[in-house]
C-alpha cells in the first residue's frame, strides 16, 4: 500500500522523483513484487531502436504475483466475479483460491497438450472467468497469449493466427451478447481452414449449442482438465520475456502484434490501477471492457488481480434486457469503481435518466472513462446522473501500446475538469511537437502528442517486423515515442485529447484504421476504388463514412452497398462496417494520384463552406457531385 497517492502535493511529490530518479522511483515500486531473482539493472534504453528493457535479468513469474502472492492471506477473498448475459442465469464468484486452483489446473492442461514457453496461444472466447484463467494459465507455463475480440470474423482470426503461429487456439462453442447466440467455434473452424500451425483447440462449453469437433485437434476444456492436477510449479520467465501480443489497428496495412513483456507491465499495470482508481482492499471494481482489448488485460484481468482485487466480469452488453443492466450489476455487487467507455454513456444517455432511477448507486466512490475522448455533455450527465455529484471522474487517456494508463485523474485527489485527462501519472513524460518536431514548452499549447522517456508498461516491439515498430512509433520525432493523438495543454497545465491525427478512426472506443476497412471493402469484385473517413458520430464518437467507387451492371446501388456491408463483416467483423455508404462517380484527387481525405473529412461532416483549396485537384468537379449525393 506504500505506493499509494493519498495527496495532491503527495502526486507532485512522486511526479517529480520519477522524473529526477527514475530508475530508483521504479525500483522501489517493482520491490513490493515477488522476484524470483532481482534484477541488475533498473533500465536500459534507446529509442533509436527502439530498444527498451526493465528490470534487466529479473526473473519473475507474473500469476506468482496474483496466485500465490494473495493466497495465504486471503485466498477465500473473491477475485473474480462473474455476472451472465442473462440476468436470470446464476453468476460465480472465484476465490483467489479457486482462481490458483482453475490456473494450475488448466496450466498442467496446456501442458500435456504441448504447449510450452514461448508457444503463442490465441484465445478467442466470451466474457466467462475461463477467460481469464486461460490468459493467467499462459502466463504460468511461459505460453504468449493473443487474445483476439470475439466479435471479429474468422478471416481477422485467421491472420491473427498465421501472423504470431500461432500452435493453439481456446475458444467456447458459442456466445451470448444481448438477445444473440454466436456460433464462435463455427468461426473458429473456417479461420483453421486458412491457417496451418494450429494443433489443439480447446473449447469450453458456454451454449450447448451443437459444434463439430475435430479428433485429435479439438478437445472440451472441461474434459482437459479433468484428472489435471490443481497445483503447477510456475515457469521462471525473465523480465524482458513476452506476455502477450495483442493485436491492434494502425493507420496502415493489416492490423500489428503489439507486444507486451512480463516484468515492466506486471509493474505498471498494479501501479497505475491502485493509484488512478485509489482501489483499498475489499472494495468491489468493475470494468466493462472486453478481454478482446488492452482494457481488459490490463484494468479486468493482470493489473486488478495482482492488486488482490475484486474484479467483475461481465458477459453481457450495456442495454440487455434493458438500459438498467449496467446500474442493476453496480447495485447488486455493490459496485466501488465503475469504469466504462464514453460510447456506453452516450448510448445509455440516450434511454433518459428512467432506467436508472430503480437504483441507489451509493455504493459507488469513483468512475471511470476510457478509449476516447469524453465530450462535456457526456462528462455531465454521468457525473450527475451515475456519480450523483459525489464521485470524481478519472478520464484516463493511454492506448494498447501503453500498457496501461498514462494520463488520468487520480482519483478523488487531482481536482477534475471535464473532458480532460489532466496530468500524467508519475513516470510518463508528456512532450507536445509541433508539425516540425519541435517541442511546445510552457502553458496554453496545442500539438502532437509525444513521450520523452520510457516507462515500464511501455510495448518493446511489434511481433515479427520489428521495422514497423520503429516506423510506427519512433521515426516521425526522432528521440520520442509519438502517440497519434493531438493534445492540448490548457493555461492550468491540464492536458484535452483532440482525437488522433493519423488515419485512425474511433468508433464507439474501438480503433480502426481506414485503410483496412479500404481493403476490405476492394474486396469486393464490382468495387473499383474507395476511400473512407471517420466523422462525428452522436453515439459511437466517431462514425465511418464510406466511398466508393463502383461497377454498377447488374446491381442497384442498394444491393452493392448490402453486398459491400456483408464482405466487411465477413473481413473484418461488424464492428467495422460503416455507417453511411456513398457511391460515387471518382474522388478527389491530386494531379500526383492522392486522395484529398481532407475534402471527404468535410463532406461527411456536412461542412461544405471552407473546403480548402482545391485547385490541385485533377477535376475539381468530382467534389460537387459528390456533395450533391452525401448520404445524410
Ligand atoms: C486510442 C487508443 C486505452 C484503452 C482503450 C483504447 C483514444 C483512449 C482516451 C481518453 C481521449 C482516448 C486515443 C488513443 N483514447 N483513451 N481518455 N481520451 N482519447 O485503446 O484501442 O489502443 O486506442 O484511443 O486516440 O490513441 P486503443
Amino acid at each position: 500500500m506504500s505506493d499509494r497517492i493519498h495527496t495532491l502535493s503527495g502526486y507532485f511529490h512522486e511526479y517529480q522523483k520519477s522524473v529526477t530518479e527514475p530508475e530508483q522511483f521504479w525500483a522501489r515500486i517493482a520491490d513490493s513484487f515477488h522476484w524470483k531473482k532481482r534484477w541488475d539493472k533498473v533500465l536500459e534504453w534507446d529509442f533509436e531502436g527502439p530498444d527498451v528493457k526493465w528490470f534487466v535479468n529479473g526473473k519473475v513469474n507474473i500469476t506468482e504475483n496474483i496466485l500465490e502472492r494473495h493466497l495465504f492471506i486471503m485466498g477465500d477473498r473473491p477475485a473474480i466475479i462473474w455476472e451472465p448475459n442473462d440476468p436470470n442465469e446464476e453468476g460465480r464468484t472465484l476465490t483467489y483460491r479457486q482462481l490458483y486452483h482453475e490456473v494450475c489446473k488448466f496450466s498442467n492442461a496446456l501442458k500435456a497438450k504441448g504447449v510450452g514457453k514461448g508457444d503463442k496461444v490465441i484465445i478467442y472466447m466470451p466474457m466467462v472467468p475461463e477467460a481469464a484463467i486461460a490468459m493467467l494459465a499462459c502466463a504460468r507455463i511461459g505460453a504468449v497469449h493473443s487474445v483476439v475480440f470475439a466479435g471479429f470474423s474468422s478471416s481477422a482470426l485467421a491472420d491473427r493466427i498465421n501472423d504470431c503461429e500461432a500452435k493453439a487456439v481456446l475458444t467456447s462453442d458459442g456466445n451470448f451478447r444481448g438477445s444473440k447466440k454466436i456460433a464462435v467455434k463455427d468461426l473458429v473452424d473456417e479461420a483453421l481452414e486458412k491457417t496451418k500451425t494450429v494443433e489443439t483447440v480447446i473449447v469450453y462449453q458456454r451454449t450447448e449449442q451443437d459444434i463439430n469437433m475435430v479428433e485429435g485437434r479439438d478437445i472440451w476444456w472441461h474434459d482437459a482438465i479433468q484428472d489435471q492436477p490443481d497445483t503447477n510449479e510456475a515457469e521462471v520467465m525473465d523480465s524482458e520475456d513476452m506476455l502477450f501480443i495483442l493485436y491492434t489497428s494502425g493507420s496502415t496495412g493489416k492490423p500489428k502484434g503489439v507486444v507486451h513483456t512480463t516484468g515492466g507491465y506486471m509493474v505498471y499495470s498494479k501501479y497505475t490501477f491502485e493509484n488512478v482508481f485509489q482501489y483499498s482492499p475489499g472494495d468491489v471494481y468493475w470494468c466493462t471492457a472486453d478481454i478482446g482489448w488492452i482494457t481488459g488485460h490490463s484494468y479486468i484481468v493482470y493489473g486488478p488481480l495482482l492488486a488482490g482485487a475484486t474484479s467483475i466480469m461481465f458477459e453481457g452488453v450495456p442495454t440487455y434486457p434493458d438500459a438498467g443492466r449496467f446500474w442493476a450489476i453496480v447495485d447488486k455487487y455493490q459496485v466501488n469503481q465503475f469504469y466504462t467507455a464514453p460510447t456506453a454513456i452516450r448510448a445509455l444517455e440516450a434511454h433518459g435518466t428512467k432506467p436508472i432511477e430503480p437504483y441507489k448507486l451509493d455504493s459507488l466512490k469513483v468512475l471511470g472513462s476510457v478509449g476516447e475522448p469524453i465530450n462535456e455533455e457526456a462528462w455531465h450527465w454521468y457525473h450527475t446522473h451515475i456519480g450523483k455529484n459525489r464521485c470524481p471522474i478519472v478520464d484516463t487517456w493511454w492506448q494498447t501500446e501503453t500498457g496501461g494508463i498514462m494520463v488520468s485523474p487520480i482519483a478523488g485527489i487531482t481536482p477534475n475538469k471535464p473532458a480532460y485527462a489532466t496530468m500524467p501519472l508519475p513516470g510518463v513524460q508528456l512532450a507536445i511537437v509541433d508539425a516540425e518536431g519541435k517541442e511546445l514548452k510552457g502553458k496554453a499549447v496545442e500539438g502532437n502528442l509525444c513521450i520523452k522517456f520510457p516507462w515500464p508498461g511501455m510495448l518493446r516491439t511489434t511481433y515479427g517486423d520489428h521495422d514497423r515498430c520503429k516506423q510506427t512509433y519512433f521515426s516521425a520525432y526522432p528521440g520520442m515515442y509519438f502517440t497519434g493523438d493531438g493534445v492540448k495543454r490548457d493555461h492550468d497545465g491540464y492536458y484535452r485529447i483532440l482525437g488522433r491525427v493519423d488515419d485512425v478512426i474511433n468508433v464507439s472506443g474501438h480503433r480502426m484504421g481506414t485503410a483496412e476497412i479500404e481493403n476490405a471493402i476492394n474486396e469486393h469484385p464490382k468495387v473499383i476504388e474507395s476511400a473512407v473517413v471517420g466523422y462525428p458520430h452522436e453515439v459511437k464518437g466517431q462514425g465511418i463514412y464510406a466511398y466508393v467507387i463502383c461497377d454498377l451492371k447488374n446491381r442497384t446501388e442498394e444491393n452493392l452497398i448490402g453486398e459491400i456491408k456483408d464482405t466487411i463483416t465477413k473481413s473484418i467483423g461488424p464492428i467495422a462496417k460503416p455507417d453511411k455508404i456513398q457511391i460515387v462517380p471518382g474522388l478527389p484527387k491530386t494531379r500526383s494520384g492522392k486522395i484529398m481525405r481532407r475534402i471527404l473529412r468535410k463532406v461527411a461532416e456536412g461542412s461544405f463552406d471552407n473546403m480548402g483549396d482545391t485547385s490541385t485537384l485533377l477535376d475539381p468537379a468530382v467534389v460537387e457531385e459528390i456533395i450533391e449525393g452525401r448520404v445524410e
